[in-house]
Order: structure tokens, then C-alpha cells, then sequence
């Protein structure tokens, strides 16, 4: 049942070293990675779904086996198309508890086959999300210890117009 592949998908909007660290980290156990730019259809976005595709693969482009990839649909629906039966998801604190149970337990459903992992934030990125980052940026603060320098130029030009 494609053990050896898993999905992370999430919005990025923009992708931080957060994220880039749960990458990594599966990255070092499944043989690929499907990082997937995706909407949530209860968040309005700085960036569209191509620039955020576009910043997530400068990001990671230097990582072997992960694919980057976006899908504007239900997230099972892709899982199912491309048979990845492992899915990785991101825990930093307990409020992120209940969403995420909400979530797995619905796509659990949609698809019983499918595992869900989650990982633990690295503490020194236990904090940090992109809603906070852009908030920082908005008041011109200091984000380069979140974000890559592509990420910073790219939210200073956005935040500009
Ligand atoms: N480090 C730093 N920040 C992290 C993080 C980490 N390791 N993991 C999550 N975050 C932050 C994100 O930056 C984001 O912050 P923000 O809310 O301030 O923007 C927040 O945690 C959650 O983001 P994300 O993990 O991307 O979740 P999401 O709720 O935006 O999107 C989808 C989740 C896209 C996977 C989900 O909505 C989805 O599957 N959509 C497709 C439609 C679908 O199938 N819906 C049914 C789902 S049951």
C-alpha cells in the first residue's frame, strides 16, 4: 500500500522554516514526500495558490525526494489518484489539537486506508505560523529567522502594494 510514500500538504502562505523542518524531517524517513500547496476554503489569502507554489519550491528545492505539487480540490481525492496512503501533519501546541483531530478523523473517513502522522514543531519553531510572520512583516519587523530570504523579499513586495 505505497509504505514508503506520504503527502504534507498545507496552505503556506508564505511556506517558513516551520514548515521546512517538518519537510525534512519526513523527508529522512519515507522514500517521498508530496508537499502539497492546497486552499482552505475558510482562509483568505495573502498569496495565490501559484505564488505559493512558487515559493514553496524555491524553498525546497534543494531536498531530493520531495515532490512539490498544488491541488485546488479535496485533499483525499489527490491522495487517492496518486495511491499515498501516509499522511504527515504538524502539531505545535494542544490548541492545534482539536482541528487537526477534526480534521484526520474526516479524512479517515473519506478514506479508511489512510495513516496520519504528526510530528512535533521543533521548539524553536513551535510558535511561529504564517498569520504571524505576515503580521510582523506588515509593521516591517525582523522575520529572517522564520523565513527563507525568497519568502522575505517576496512578502515585502506584496505587503508594498
Ligand atoms: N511550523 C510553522 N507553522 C506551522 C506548522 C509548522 N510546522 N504547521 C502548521 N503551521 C501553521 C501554518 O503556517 C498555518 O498558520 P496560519 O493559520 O497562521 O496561516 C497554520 O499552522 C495551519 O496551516 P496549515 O497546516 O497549512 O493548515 P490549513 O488549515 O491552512 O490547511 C489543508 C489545511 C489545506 C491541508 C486543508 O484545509 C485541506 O485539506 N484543504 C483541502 C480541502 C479538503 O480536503 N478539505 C477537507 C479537509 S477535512
Amino acid at each position: 500500500m505505497g509504505k514508503k510514500i506520504a503527502a504534507y500538504p498545507g496552505s503556506f502562505d508564505p511556506i517558513t522554516y516551520g514548515h521546512v523542518n517538518i519537510v525534512k524531517r519526513t523527508a529522512e524517513r519515507f522514500n517521498k514526500l508530496y508537499v502539497i500547496v492546497m486552499n482552505n476554503p475558510n482562509k483568505e489569502y495573502l498569496f495565490s495558490l501559484s505564488e505559493r507554489l512558487e515559493m514553496v519550491k524555491t524553498d525546497l528545492k534543494g531536498i531530493k525526494n520531495v515532490v512539490v505539487d498544488t491541488f485546488d480540490g479535496l485533499l483525499v481525492d489527490y491522495l487517492k489518484r496518486h495511491r499515498i496512503f501516509n499522511l504527515i501533519r504538524g502539531l505545535r501546541a494542544v490548541s492545534d489539537f482539536e482541528y487537526e483531530l477534526q480534521m484526520a478523523n474526516a479524512n479517515r473517513s473519506l478514506f479508511p486506508e489512510l495513516e496520519i502522522f504528526f510530528l512535533m514543531a521543533d521548539t524553536d519553531f513551535s510558535f511561529i505560523s504564517s498569520s504571524m510572520i505576515k503580521e510582523i512583516a506588515n509593521y516591517e519587523g525582523d522575520i529572517s529567522k522564520w523565513v527563507s530570504k525568497n519568502v522575505e523579499i517576496k512578502l515585502k513586495e506584496k505587503l508594498s502594494k
